[in-house]
């Protein structure tokens, strides 16, 4: 392909409420000292990020609700060139949110609160009149939108199956690529083995690995790195794979430059501050 890929990515947005502490708490417990900061997030909004710093040209698809929450959620899209045409306003809702603590490690918990993302639906999304090269979701909308978009998008179709919970199987038996983690390949076991998609497993700090038709078709390690804050990098990954798939139409070029892409942006604080450009991922490459 030697045009930029173009990506439509429907997902959510989110504002991240983040507290740095020294380590997270377990249930019940209560941890002081954190250090608050507010960062753009939600996994549709981060892939969108990461394709276009990548890239690619992205329109983003979904919604927010009509508060001060929503222009800090759009500012890094919209200073980007992310295409917000089809991002609705929704004026009885709240702009998602997302409660983040990140520990010393770099390590996060989040708990979601998706507000108008739980909106989007069949009746607020757009005609998709416009050809393009892929279609990018994850699970932070209802399902019965995701499903929805299985059946009614042409094309390739990439589902990042996070946060993991049940689905029916038109919208996996539909995807042509499916991403998950290591946690959320566990919670689909057996469905993602039948698939007939291709599987891009991410595997933390040791890389990443492709799998068709049960068999490993590719692999790749991480950079090492000191990370300092993971949030957002599964997102980063994702969207780097779309760039560098399309582009390249190679999934172990695709996957190496995803890995790297993945660990850059673990060396910043935040989702959307920490993605990186193209300089800084062939940067971490050549040094790996
Ligand atoms: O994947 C990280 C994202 O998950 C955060 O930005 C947060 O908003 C949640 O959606």
């Amino acid at each position: 392909m030697t045009h930029q890929p173009r990506i439509r990515v429907i997902g959510s947005i989110n504002l991240d409420i983040v507290a740095r502490v020294e380590t997270l708490p377990r249930p019940g417990e209560t941890v002081s000292g954190g250090i608050l900061a507010h960062y753009p997030g939600g996994k549709g909004a981060n892939q969108a990020l990461a394709a276009r710093r990548l890239g690619a040209e992205v329109e983003l698809i979904g919604a927010v609700g009509r508060d001060d929450a929503a222009s800090q959620a759009l500012a890094i899209l919209r200073a980007s060139g992310v295409d917000l045409h089809g991002v609705k306003v929704l004026d009885a809702m709240t702009t998602g949110v997302a409660l983040i603590g990140v520990d010393r490690h770099g390590e996060n918990q989040i708990i979601v609160a998706p507000g108008a993302n739980e909106q989007v639906s069949e009746a607020t999304l757009p005609v998709f009149d416009q050809m393009v090269d892929a279609t990018l979701c994850q699970l932070e909308l209802p399902v019965a939108t995701i499903e929805h978009v299985a059946a009614t998008t042409k094309g390739l179709l990439c589902i990042n199956l996070a946060p993991a919970q049940p689905l029916p199987p038109s919208i996996l038996n539909r995807a042509d690529i499916l991403v998950v983690n290591e946690t959320e390949s566990a919670f689909y076991g057996d469905m993602l083995d039948k698939s007939r998609s291709l599987i891009i497993k991410t595997l933390g700090s040791r890389g990443a690995v492709a799998i068709q038709h049960g068999r490993e078709i590719a692999r790749a390690a991480s950079p090492k790195i000191d990370p300092v804050d993971t949030t957002g990098a599964g997102d980063t990954f994702v969207g780097a794979f779309m760039v560098t798939f399309l582009r390249e139409g190679s999934v172990a070029k695709a996957l190496t430059y995803a890995c790297a892409a993945g660990a850059a942006a673990t060396l910043t604080a935040g989702a959307q501050t920490s993605m990186p450009t193209p300089e800084q991922v062939l940067a971490l490459l050549a040094q790996s």
